[in-house]
């Protein structure tokens, strides 16, 4: 875990508002101590012109309404490229100019965030939030400063750790969080996991919309499409188990609306989520004490939105099966905010003289 004072001073506060945060790449999630737990799409727009902002009436705007009004406005998504959250600007192929507005449009997102927390005035904030797995201190540092001049106390935590925390399963889980940007794997043994008992993927829901793209390109090449409608077809469609009714979606072409069975395409595309995942849980498995393996085996918890794939628990239990002999593989029950409910416990059971004493390090130097 790694631990920040944010320098704003605030001695006029008294109460402490605890919060946990999950940044997810297509969603932010948040849940507080006074009770408020909220989710917006992790979308920042800034009108492009004085038409646009006449238009909106408003300089910044945020999740659905955002993407919504996109073509009015230079849209961010800033967790997106991956720079901030689990890789390297060079990695991500993104240079200094474009990391700098990701980093102020993830700013702008936490404060809204915080914003949709209602905090009192004269409350402190605490906060913990999730990074990817294996994110480097180099990111998590990043993400700490997103919430710079937002939140008093900061500290960044795994995201599948804080799935298990919040639940509970602090031993014999193997927690699959299926998100946007990562899947993040992370074996639970009874004591804070360290990078061996944790993988990250890039395989996951972002990848997944690219996948479902390019078959349905080569279905129908004459129809037009975005991304987005890519995205909302998975949300609404996507299975990996025998089709029970057939996928009938309409698509435009030359402007007319068609409709076309696409049962197969999205059956197919969402089947390529599982072989990287099966290969990780593989690998942390094989790799653990033999004494302990069959437990790790038959208690997979999956959570995160790609989780909602239909069938998915039961063709991963099928190919682990196969591969490993055994498997058994459970859901979270709020697979969007098994995350940022484990932050916020996490957050509370923190001493919080603990908080203090960060806030005091931290000042002092
Ligand atoms: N019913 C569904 N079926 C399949 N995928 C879904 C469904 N609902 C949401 N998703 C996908 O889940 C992903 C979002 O999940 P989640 O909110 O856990 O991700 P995130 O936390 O924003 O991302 P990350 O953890 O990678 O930063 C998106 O790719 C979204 O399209
Ligand atoms: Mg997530």
């Amino acid at each position: 875990m790694k631990e920040q004072q944010v320098t704003e001073e605030r001695k006029d506060k008294k109460g402490v508002l605890y919060i946990g945060i999950d940044l997810g790449t297509s969603r932010t999630s948040i849940a507080a101590s006074n009770g408020v737990r909220e989710c917006v799409w992790s979308y920042v727009g800034y009108p492009k012109d004085v038409v646009s902002r006449k238009l909106l009436k408003k300089d910044k705007l945020f999740g659905k309404e955002a993407v919504e009004k996109r073509l009015s406005l230079d849209l961010y998504r800033p967790f997106q490229s991956g720079a901030i959250k689990y890789t390297t600007a060079e990695e991500a192929g993104i240079g200094k100019e474009d990391l700098d507005k990701h980093l102020q449009a993830a700013k702008d997102l936490v404060k809204h965030a915080l914003t949709l927390a209602k905090p009192r005035k004269d409350e402190l904030i605490f906060g913990v939030i999730g990074a990817p797995a294996r994110a480097s201190l180099q990111n998590k540092q990043a993400l700490m400063d997103a919430c710079k001049g937002c939140l008093d106390s900061v500290m960044v935590c795994s995201e599948p750790f804080a799935v298990a925390y919040g639940l509970d399963l602090l031993d014999d889980t193997l927690v699959v969080d299926i998100g946007a940007g990562t899947v993040d794997l992370c074996r639970m043994h009874g004591t804070m996991p360290s990078a061996d008992d944790q993988i990250t993927l890039t395989t996951a829901g972002d990848w997944l919309d690219q996948q479902l793209y390019a078959l349905l390109k080569k279905k129908i090449p004459d129809a037009d499409f975005t991304i987005h409608y890519v995205k909302e077809i998975k949300e609404k469609y996507a299975f990996v188990g025998d089709a029970t009714d057939p996928v009938l979606v309409e698509f435009l072409v030359s402007g007319k609306p068609t409709m076309f069975d696409i049962t197969n395409e999205v059956r197919d595309g969402c089947r390529m989520i599982i072989p990287p995942i099966v290969t990780a849980i593989h690998k942390l498995i094989s790799s653990f004490d033999p004494d302990f393996q069959e437990r790790l085996r038959n208690n997979v918890l999956l959570g995160g939105g790609g989780s909602q794939i239909i069938g998915l628990g039961r063709v991963l239990e099928e190919t682990m099966v196969k591969m490993l002999g055994s498997g058994h593989v459970t859901h979270v029950d709020e697979p969007s905010f098994a995350g940022c409910n484990g932050a916020l416990k996490m957050a509370h059971d923190m001493p919080e003289e603990y908080w203090k004493r960060i806030s005091a390090a931290t000042t002092a130097a």
